[in-house]
């Protein structure tokens, strides 16, 4: 019996030796390791207990039945206004699906809008997971190198040059992970006019877009010509400390909405009302966490970054968002999965090495400063202690 050329040739795959690194981490903690691990983005915050309490009082009156698969009109309403007050575009509940988390949300879009033989243009570095999920619908996605340089901003005749016959859509990402980079206006100006110059899609991850320190976010959707060719993709996960809860929804045209309702019909039918129950209360009671989550990780970048800043033969570049650090190793001539692996074994720290996102991450680190402030200090110190003795 055969299994499809998907899940034997493309999703999931052979693990690569960057994410190896986490694994070993990772069973190595579980079983007991003392270990420091800033190798994955998840927050150790809990989720606030206004959330929390709406969830179990929800399953407590019930609500554990079928919901619509595109969820709840009175959650659609509260993301439409959530969306019109952080990322200032209005919009209606029939431009919102939910979906749980955004990685369904792009899921969802790549099963909208591509067809087998597709072209889609994505980036290196990129989110490990876009590949699997565009892939999904037998499209193909070519990549384009983002280089340190130019601060990992695309370039736009870079992507022009790259638009076939074939093209159907641009995956984006910001803010963006791994990088910490926030695209700048003229940036997304460039790649919408692309975008509409070829009559291409958008799918636009902006899971990040409450995360931001220095500049503001700007979601393409509020560009000209964009909102009808934006797929907007985004989850409570980051913004209020609910990766568990597998939460998030996707903004677009009613046509696309309504597709996506489809899709999430075919693939999940429904999430579960008492987590819409609990998200409904992040998004209209705990609307303060998103303030809260945001200055915390500003204060643990400044501390990780300023610590790091100090430390010889490596260079960061300061997230201007998110809760992710690059760190360059180059001026150590260390390999970064070879680094890696002796920091853990020698200092217990995991980080991550940058080739998990693409070649053009080689000779970095990812470091996730979703830890305490405590944790972030040791990380450093024993960042300190192996570069003392290896750099
Ligand atoms: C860029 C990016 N997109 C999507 C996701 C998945 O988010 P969610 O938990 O909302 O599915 C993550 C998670 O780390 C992410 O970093």
């Amino acid at each position: 019996m055969k299994l499809s050329s998907y899940v034997t040739g493309m999703v999931g795959g052979e693990e690569t030796d960057a994410w190896a690194i986490h694994s070993n981490a990772q069973n190595r903690r579980r079983s007991g390791e003392d270990l420091l691990l800033l190798s994955i983005g998840d927050h150790d915050f809990t989720t606030d207990r206004r959330i929390v309490d709406a969830a179990v009082n929800s399953l407590r009156a019930g609500n554990h039945h079928y919901t619509p698969s595109i969820g709840f009109q009175y959650l659609r309403e509260a993301v439409a206004e959530f969306h019109a007050r952080v990322i200032g575009e209005v919009v209606g509940p029939a431009n919102v699906a939910i979906t749980p988390g955004a990685q369904s949300g792009v899921f969802a879009a790549a099963q909208c809008l591509l067809d087998p033989g597709d072209e889609v243009l994505g980036f290196d570095p990129m989110y490990v997971t876009y590949m699997d999920a565009l892939e999904a619908r037998g499209a193909r996605v070519i990549i384009l190198p983002l280089f340190a340089e130019d601060g990992f901003l695309p370039d736009p005749d870079r992507i022009r040059a790259a638009v076939s016959s074939r093209t159907k859509a641009i995956m984006l990402n910001t803010p963006n992970n791994p990088t910490g980079v926030v695209y700048p206006r003229e940036t997304l100006e460039a790649l919408a006019s692309i975008c509409v110059e070829h009559d291409l899609w958008l799918i636009s991850d902006e899971v990040y877009c409450t995360m931001c320190f220095d500049t503001p976010h700007l979601s393409p959707r509020l560009l000209e010509d964009m909102a009808e060719r934006t797929i907007g993709v985004y989850s409570l996960s980051k913004s209020h400390a609910m990766t568990g809860f597998r939460m998030g929804w996707m903004v677009g045209s009613e046509p696309v909405i309504q597709a996506a309702g489809d899709v999430m019909g075919s693939m999940m039918f429904g999430t579960a009302p008492f987590i819409q129950d609990a998200a409904n209360a992040a998004l209209t009671s705990a609307v303060d966490v998103v303030d809260m989550v945001r200055d915390r990780y500003r204060q643990r970048r400044d501390l990780i970054c300023d610590a790091l800043e100090a430390l010889p033969k490596i260079n960061i570049r300061r997230p201007s968002a998110g809760m992710f650090l690059m760190i360059d190793i180059r001026g150590t001539g260390w390999d970064a999965i070879d680094f890696a692996w002796k920091l853990l074994e020698e200092q217990r720290l995991a980080l991550l090495p940058g080739e998990g996102f693409g070649k053009q991450l080689a000779g970095h680190l990812r470091l996730s400063y979703g830890a305490s402030d405590e944790d972030l200090t040791d990380a450093a110190c024993r960042l300190s202690a192996f570069l003392q003795k290896n750099g």
